[in-house]
């Protein structure tokens, strides 16, 4: 089974890993030091605080902002759970918008029907890779999380994204463009709330006797305590294994947009499906996932079934989190609707050969259109 989506762990991770183990030391360390620093100088961040996960590099953005208990954060429904989950773990409400059918991204015409008094923050989530259009969201005036779990290699007029607005979000999960066992974290452009994400990694200890002045009295072992806070921390072997995938991520994504390429170049004669939409010429695209959709009722689920039993695993990210009853939301959704209806995401990773890719392609081809829009 080809599968939808992967990472590409070779010699340098595997070596790097292992020299982690044989220091005896793999806990937070220099190795996560050595990966902020050098992930923050690659994607010219003014700072950059790894964590255990993007899920909760996003419960940190959000605390950070300090927003009154019942406040409301706008954020697109098609997108991963964790995002509602970190504003609900800050007593936050999250308020759910449409996103654009053709680029799956929040826009600002979407979020305003959903302004009202009580809406405190924006999250933008750069779907697939493909930066958000953020000049009007950011005019709406309020502060805005930029969730670049997708888009490690994403950029707007030559910035990062992740570093175009208030907080910024990276994942470093098994599967992302930049994989590790599990991690993540954020850069913060006021640096304040930065040193605050910092002392809320560990616990929320501000200060440990370590660094602080009661190491000339003696006491080493005390520390100060400015917040309530889970551990959070990453650690040197996740630490090494992202900083092997750092060093080759240019060859990674060189991979990922030659198949990305291929597919625009080869379904683009199908009339059949809808194939994702491009980079502008002021963005580059981090290629997280292929999504293409196809409009014929019914046919999206025929055509996932006819590649599984051709070797090929799709899936949808995402099933849209307004229909879930968890977060008894109001809001009402026609295009993210529409995407989980018609909307599938096929293989696209670095590890897939070129004879992977024209065996999709292929598959796809002989997926006639009938096959696609009719009942069978
Ligand atoms: C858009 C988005 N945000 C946040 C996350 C959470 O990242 P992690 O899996 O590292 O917790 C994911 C994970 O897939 C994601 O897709």
């Amino acid at each position: 089974m080809i599968s939808v989506f992967g990472s590409a762990i070779g010699e340098e991770e595997i070596a790097a890993a292992t020299a982690c183990l044989k220091s005896q030391w793999m806990g937070a360390g220099p190795i996560v030091e050595e990966f902020e620093h050098a992930f923050a100088a690659r994607l010219q961040l003014p700072n950059f605080a790894m964590v255990n996960s993007g899920s909760n590099a996003l419960y940190l953005a959000i605390k950070i902002l300090d927003l009154p208990p019942g406040s409301e954060v706008i954020l697109p429904s098609f997108t991963w759970i964790a995002c509602a989950q970190a504003i609900l773990l800050n007593g936050c409400v999250p308020v759910f918008a449409d996103v654009d059918l053709h680029t799956h991204n929040i826009t600002a015409g979407a979020i305003r029907p959903h302004i009202t008094p009580r809406t405190a923050a924006i999250m933008v989530v750069h779907y697939a890779g493909k930066p958000v259009d953020l000049e009007p969201i950011l005019a709406l005036g309020f502060p805005v999380i930029e969730d670049a779990a997708h888009a490690v290699d994403s950029t707007w007029n030559g910035h990062a994204c992740g570093s175009l607005a208030d907080v910024g979000i990276f994942s470093f999960d098994a599967v992302k463009n930049l994989a590790s066992p599990e991690a993540g974290g954020l850069t913060v452009r006021d640096p304040a709330r930065f040193a605050r994400a910092r002392s809320l990694r560990y616990c929320g200890i501000e200060k440990s006797g370590f660094a602080a002045a009661s190491t000339a009295a003696g006491r080493w072992w005390e520390y100060t305590i400015r917040d309530v806070a889970p551990k959070l921390l990453s650690n040197d072997l996740c630490a090494a294994v992202a900083l092997a995938q750092l060093h080759k991520l240019d060859a990674l994504q060189h991979r990922r947009r030659e198949i990305w390429q291929r597919y625009q170049q080869e379904l683009a004669p199908l009339d059949w499906l809808v194939t994702p939409a491009n980079p502008a010429s002021n963005e580059r695209h981090s290629y997280f996932t292929y999504c293409l959709r196809l409009p014929h009722p019914g046919a999206r689920d025929r055509f996932a079934k006819a590649l599984y039993d051709n070797g090929i695993y799709t899936t949808l990210r995402y099933h849209p989190l307004h229909q879930n009853p968890i977060y008894n939301s109001k809001s009402v959704l026609p295009i993210s609707d529409q995407l989980n209806e018609q909307a599938l995401s096929i293989p696209i990773h670095p590890r897939l050969s070129d004879a992977d890719v024209t065996h999709i392609l292929n598959t796809i081809r002989a997926t006639s259109p009938q096959a696609a829009s009719t009942p069978a």
